[in-house]
């Protein structure tokens, strides 16, 4: 069962990865009052900088900062991103298109090895949506009291992971958590709830977390690939039997991102209540 993989010769240039891996360097390090014109508590908002997960919900912060913005179609966004640095939307575009024909590729592949026709998980998705968060992790004075992002499953489809040369991620492994350090030039591929669901259960979402460093600062970038809203999410039929029942019930992604949002990152997995018959 397959839950998260690394990739090289992926097609997205190595120069274009050291460029999206300094640009938001640059960002983090922009002066404050420069960064917070970006910074919003609201997550309905496409382009915002914000700290820790939910700050209008959780009692405990995490040690991470993160802008996030929507990505595609990326001239409905584009024009909300920070114009600085200079290139940003240059480079980060460039990056976004770069990566989501990696993903096409990824779900073509998916899909054949699941048995199913190469384009019905790129169809199951409606129109599709794709995210990016740029995560800046600071050095932290005391790494073991806190985390960057607490044990959780990504609640979309498939998140490619970029990260930069410090080590953080971890994944839960025969229930151990198991260091996941960076290779250059590759990018980590976790799959996500909703592969879990469409796969009935072939496909895992894994747990992972970042734990953070006392020394050294920390930037991930994960692209965020997400079925539309309105999309109906449900076990594929072709994948459902009478000995491998429907392990979900349908929903649309809507209603399961604010389950996900509002509950908080949780170490027990959002689709628990998702079961059929609940
Ligand atoms: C995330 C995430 C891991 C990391 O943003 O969902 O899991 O290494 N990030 O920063
Ligand atoms: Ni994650």
């Amino acid at each position: 069962m397959l839950e998260f993989t690394g990739v090289k010769n992926h097609g997205v240039p190595e120069e274009m990865i050291k460029d999206m891996l300094s640009i938001a360097s640059e960002f983090f390090n922009l002066p404050e009052s420069e960064r917070l014109k970006m910074y919003s508590d609201d997550p309905s908002k496409t382009t915002r900088l914000s700290t820790s997960f939910n700050v209008r919900t959780e009692k405990l912060s995490n040690w991470r900062d993160f802008l996030r913005l929507h990505c595609y179609p990326l001239e409905d966004y584009v024009q909300e991103w920070p114009n600085n640095p200079p290139s940003f939307r240059e480079q980060v575009g460039e990056y976004c298109t770069s990566v989501r024909g990696l993903v096409l590729i990824l779900l073509g592949a998916i899909s054949e090895s699941l048995g199913l026709e190469k384009n019905y998980i790129v169809e199951a998705l409606g129109k599709q949506g794709q995210h990016m968060a740029l995560n800046y992790y600071p050095p932290c004075p005391e790494p073991e009291l806190t985390y960057g992002l607490p044990g959780h499953t990504d609640c979309n489809l498939i998140t490619i992971l970029l990260q930069d040369d410090v080590p953080g991620l971890q994944v839960l492994r025969n229930g151990k958590w198991v260091a996941v350090n960076p290779i250059p030039n590759t990018f980590i591929v976790n799959i996500g709830d909703m592969m879990q669901v469409i796969g009935n259960g072939k496909y895992r979402s894994v747990l992972h977390r970042a734990v953070v460093n006392c020394n050294s600062e920390r930037i991930s970038i994960p692209t965020f690939y997400c079925p539309s809203p309105d999309a109906v999410i449900g076990p594929a039929k072709d994948l459902i039997s009478h000995d491998q029942p429907a392990m979900y019930r349908n929903f649309t992604y809507a209603e399961y991102f604010e389950k996900f949002w509002n509950r908080g990152l949780a170490t027990s997995c959002c689709l628990d209540l998702f079961k059929p018959n609940l």
